[in-house]
């Protein structure tokens, strides 16, 4: 009973792809698009943070913590080849790039400051806003210095007020070029790798002080917003906090174990810092290990926006089994990456949906594969980058998408083993070379976006050319009425507000000018031709209309999933110059007034 509740209640969500057009959308024009990377992932040399120190320790069994002994060495070398990186993101056609600054360079010692390499992220920030890049700077991605993990870092609350302090002087040094902030980066991935599983620093397999750790993330979050925020002239600033989303879904969905152990691990995972940050109250609770209450009344009104990474999802096996109580495991069909992670679009959907509970507009901060072979890149971006489409269509307020990673980079405990990149990096020789599978991502950054009237073209442009078929069955090329001013109306049956305007162009626009050079065309959006023959009937309009099958002649001028009433004017050269959307006495006025003009 429980059980096939909970199966209701949760449906599995996955799409029919084969039924499916992922290259049918199209994302506002004012849509930030950018890739991202994080300091000790690519800048090479990082030899003072908690990570240096996790690089050259062992295991228990003497096992290096990192995949094949590697060590971050020298990365990408992006310390030294930003400018050639800045160069490979202009090539791409995306606007803005997410780094990290590592604290460790700018505070090696407690309380000393290295203003050089302060000013060396200054320089990276100029050479981006010149190439039209816009910056987006994270202030903790994982790593930090040794010194402050040597005091316990986020293990003891009185540690928070060092980070926010180097949060200050970071931001004062760089408010004026750098527009977005991320406090931290996923402290759920941080607490969860490095106090639960233990295979990031400091190793620690405590579930306790897990959720203090959380608690004081959280809390540093806070505090860094609000000192932030209190410096003037940073009210333009927008900060905000990168959370990370895994669904942990059940693998059986006919076993109340696996959904009993889905249950927590979301809660932990997403559920308690989502509803910390919206409420200021939540719990870290798991059962018989460990029940942190978290309380911050100043919570509350400190994200100017969310960042979201998604990469997939995890699913879960309950066991009675107390050393051990879940485990994770895979399926069949599902497509996998160098990660172990599926191919799970619709979870980006899901995860975009539930962090729209916050309330605050969403950047997708991080989403990106592993693949070596380059053989599922292309798929993977198509889907997630659709699924992300929905999320919009849905009216969730998603500003921008960064993918990662610009380039493949030191992933962590899996070293340099997982390729991340848009562009693959030769270890040898640093060389760039941009990987095949990149090019539906690069597609779909520098094609027309959608402006917020859901127009994809613009006034002064040439209108775009295309065969109709009239109701009457003659068929007709728009280049075919050059030396005509034509107005392209469209609508559809359905559609109320069309209704209202038709007899108003009937008769402002058809009766008025059809023996002074005026072509006014109804192209009815995928009706057949029964209905949009009752539709002119019922409407009493005399002016021809045209059949639109499949919405193609409405979607090279707006977003199909764009709504009908609009007109366009075009001009006896073939221009587009009027664009009119509903029916809006004004704009119909000034309509009349430029075709008037044109005559
Ligand atoms: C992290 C990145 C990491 C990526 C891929 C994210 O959780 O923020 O640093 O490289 O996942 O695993």
């Amino acid at each position: 009973m429980v059980v096939a509740y909970l199966s209701q209640t949760n449906p599995d969500i996955e799409w029919d792809w084969n039924a499916i057009n992922t290259s049918d959308i199209h994302f506002p024009s004012s849509f930030a698009w950018g890739t991202a990377t994080a300091a000790h992932q690519v800048e090479g040399n990082n030899t003072n943070n908690n990570w240096h120190v996790w690089e050259r320790s062992v295991d228990d069994k003497g096992i290096s913590r990192i995949h094949e002994n590697d060590t971050s060495g020298i990365a990408a070398d992006h310390w030294n080849r930003y400018p050639e990186d800045i160069s490979l993101m202009t090539e791409l056609g995306v606007n803005h790039y997410r780094f990290s600054i590592e604290w460790s360079r700018i505070e090696p010692q407690k309380g000393y400051y290295d203003l050089i390499a302060l000013s060396h992220y200054r320089k990276i920030c100029e050479a981006l806003i010149a190439a039209g890049i816009t910056p987006v700077a994270t202030l903790h991605h994982f790593t930090h210095p040794i010194w402050f993990e040597e005091m316990g870092a986020f293990e003891k609350d009185e540690n928070i007020e060092h980070f926010v302090r180097f949060s200050e002087l970071v931001f004062k040094e760089l408010m004026d070029i750098v527009p977005i902030w991320c406090t931290f980066n996923e402290p759920s991935v941080f607490v969860a790798q490095g106090y639960f599983n233990g295979i990031f620093p400091p190793g620690k397999k405590d579930p306790v002080l897990a959720g203090t750790v959380l608690e004081n993330m959280l809390n540093a979050h806070v505090n860094t917003y609000r000192k932030l925020k209190s410096i003037p002239g940073s009210e333009e600033n927008q900060i905000g906090l990168v959370k990370n989303i895994f669904q942990f879904d059940p693998h059986r969905r006919w076993h109340l174990l696996d959904w009993a152990f889905s249950k927590i691990l979301n809660d932990v995972y997403t559920n308690a810092p989502l509803k910390f940050l919206k409420t200021g109250n939540s719990s870290f609770y798991m059962p018989g290990m460990v029940d942190n209450e978290m309380s911050n009344s100043e919570a509350p009104g400190t994200l100017d926006f969310i960042g979201l990474n998604y990469y997939s999802r995890m699913h879960v096996k309950g066991r009675v089994n107390p050393a051990e109580p879940f485990v994770f495991d895979t399926r069949e069909q599902d497509i996998m990456t160098d990660m172990g992670y599926p191919l799970y679009a619709e979870g980006f959907y899901r995860a975009l949906k539930t962090i729209s509970e916050l309330e605050v507009p969403i950047y997708v901060t991080e989403n990106g594969l592993a693949d070596d072979t380059d053989n599922i890149r292309p798929l993977f971006i198509e889907r997630y980058l659709y699924a992300m489409n929905q999320a919009l269509k849905e009216r969730i307020d998603i500003r921008g998408y960064f993918y990662w990673s610009l380039m493949d980079n030191f992933e962590w405990a899996e070293g340099y083993s997982m390729k991340f990149g848009l562009y693959e990096v030769d270890p040898e020789t640093q060389d760039r070379n941009l990987r095949e599978g990149s090019q539906p991502f690069i597609d779909m950054v520098n094609k027309r976006g959608a402006d917020e009237r859901g127009y994809l073209v613009n006034v002064g442009e040439m209108a775009p050319d295309f065969t109709m078929e009239y109701t009457s069955g003659k068929k007709l090329k728009l280049s075919e009425l050059r030396g005509q001013v034509v107005v392209l109306q469209f609508t559809a049956s359905w559609c109320s507000v069309c209704r209202k305007e038709m007899p108003h162009l009937e008769k402002d626009v058809w009766q008025a000018f059809k023996d002074k050079g005026v072509v006014i065309i109804g192209v009815d959006r995928d009706e057949p031709l029964e209905t949009v023959l009752k539709f002119q009937k019922e409407i009493g309009t005399t002016y021809p209309l045209a059949l639109d099958p499949d919405a193609n002649i409405f979607g090279l001028f707006a977003d199909k999933k764009a709504g009908v009433t609009r007109n366009v004017v075009i001009d006896q050269d073939g221009k587009i110059v009027f664009l009119t959307r509903l029916f809006e006495e004004k704009e119909y006025q000034e309509m009349l007034e430029k075709i008037k003009s044109l005559l």
